[in-house]
């Protein structure tokens, strides 16, 4: 059975943290791995998930599964924090919410049901994108293409570029968005231009795939998904993959949904049979412990408030090194061109610079960053920041 298979090339990003394990340096920066690092350096538990961890343990009685749906209460919650207690989808009964293993596992189920619902839709993703993309959208035998999105070296959005590729695709195609933090460029849409895309999507036909894994890190909890909640009260359908991977810091636990939009309540009962047949089939049900967490804590007013306060200290930190590292890049270079990462969101931004002044950056400098320029701001500390500058500045100059 095994013997013709060889092995695949190492997954570009353990391959990167592996060099960084491996480097003696003490001056050694890892801008590599997309989690949140606090002031020390730390990806910490939440104190509002340790408390309502305790106290989910202390009152849990049972072990036994739940559902393939997962926990109700957590399903209803994520409703309302993703679309607003006030959406007119969720007022007129267009809304169901499946939980999901990770963010990953909900494109991966949004997926399927595309498969199942229209096998020969094409998935437009943004160029470039997150790397787990094609896989997950892909894998499961869906066709892929891809849309121009951002050009790195300029800093900017290539958005008339974008809406001339989206009219020329075939109306029942699907439009991955990033919904707020773009993954790797940290460029997302201004409000003009969710309004003219959502106009787009609906004179074209085309169903919006929402991916939402950073809400609230990028200008705040509601801010980040105003655009995401216009388009979805504008059309008829659409798919929303929610990760609380990084918002509650729950990673390891594997915590997500896929919210799914119709034109009825009836239609949306008859995609959610459809969407409870795929996650039995993939992995029956999903894990419940941080489920059963975030639901304490989106119900507690207290956990709650605590939580909100939380995910804003993260959301200020990186804001904070955002604007140090442009400040500090544009002393250097002596303009104004790293100002881009200040309006940009989220954990990432590409610096916009060669692989081979990425690769310079490492050996010379043990500055570890993906191929493509990708920083991780939040793995950036205040006592690393003028090194990092004065390298980053070295290495664009030769
Ligand atoms: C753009 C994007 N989508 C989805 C995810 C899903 O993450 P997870 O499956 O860990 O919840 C991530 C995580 O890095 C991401 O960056």
């Amino acid at each position: 059975m095994f013997q013709q298979l060889v092995p695949l090339h190492e997954d570009a990003i353990l391959g990167l943290m592996a060099k960084f394990r491996a480097d003696a340096s003490p001056d050694k920066v890892d801008l590599g791995v997309g989690v949140f690092r606090d002031l020390s350096g730390n990806t910490p538990v939440l104190a509002s998930v340790r408390r309502a961890e305790h106290s989910m343990l202390a009152a849990q009685t049972t072990k036994t599964y739940v559902a393939p749906a997962g926990r109700a209460e957590f399903n209803d919650a994520v409703g309302e924090l993703v679309l607003g207690t006030a959406h007119p989808a969720l007022s007129a009964n267009r809304v169901r919410v499946v939980q999901a293993p990770g963010g990953c596992g909900a494109l991966r189920l949004g997926a399927e049901l595309i498969k199942t619902a229209r096998p020969e839709a094409i998935v437009h993703l943004s160029d470039p994108t997150w790397g787990n993309h094609a896989p997950l959208l892909g894998n499961c035998g869906l066709a892929l293409a891809s849309y121009p999105y951002y050009d790195a070296a300029a800093h900017r959005l290539r958005y008339a570029q974008m809406l001339e590729a989206l009219e020329r695709a075939t109306p029942g195609d699907v439009v991955l968005l990033h919904a707020c933090c773009h993954n790797p460029t940290g460029a997302d849409l201004e409000p003009a231009q969710w309004r003219e895309l959502t106009d787009l999507l609906q004179r074209r036909r085309l169903l919006p795939f929402l991916d939402l894994a950073y809400q609230g890190f990028g200008e705040g909890l509601e801010a980040d998904v105003a655009g995401l909640r216009d388009l979805a009260s504008a059309l008829p359908e659409a798919l929303i993959a929610v990760s609380f991977s990084k918002n509650l810091g729950v990673y390891r636990e594997r915590l997500g949904a896929l919210i799914f939009i119709g034109e009825s309540s009836a239609q949306v009962d008859a995609i959610r049979t459809h969407v409870l047949q795929i996650a039995r089939g993939i992995y029956s049900m999903p894990p419940d412990h941080a489920a059963a967490i975030a639901a304490h804590i989106f119900a507690d007013p207290d956990l709650r408030t605590s939580w909100v306060t939380e995910l804003e200290a993260m959301r200020r930190r990186i804001v904070d090194m955002r604007s140090q590292l442009a400040i500090a890049l544009n002393e250097r270079t002596g303009g104004a061109e790293f100002d881009f990462l200040r309006r940009q969101h989220g954990m990432f931004s590409q610096l916009g610079c060669s692989p081979e002044a990425v690769a310079r950056l490492r050996e010379r400098h043990h500055i570890y960053m993906l191929g493509d320029s990708r920083m991780n701001l939040a793995g950036l500390m205040p006592d690393k920041l003028p090194y990092v500058a004065d390298s980053i500045a070295s290495v664009l100059r030769n």
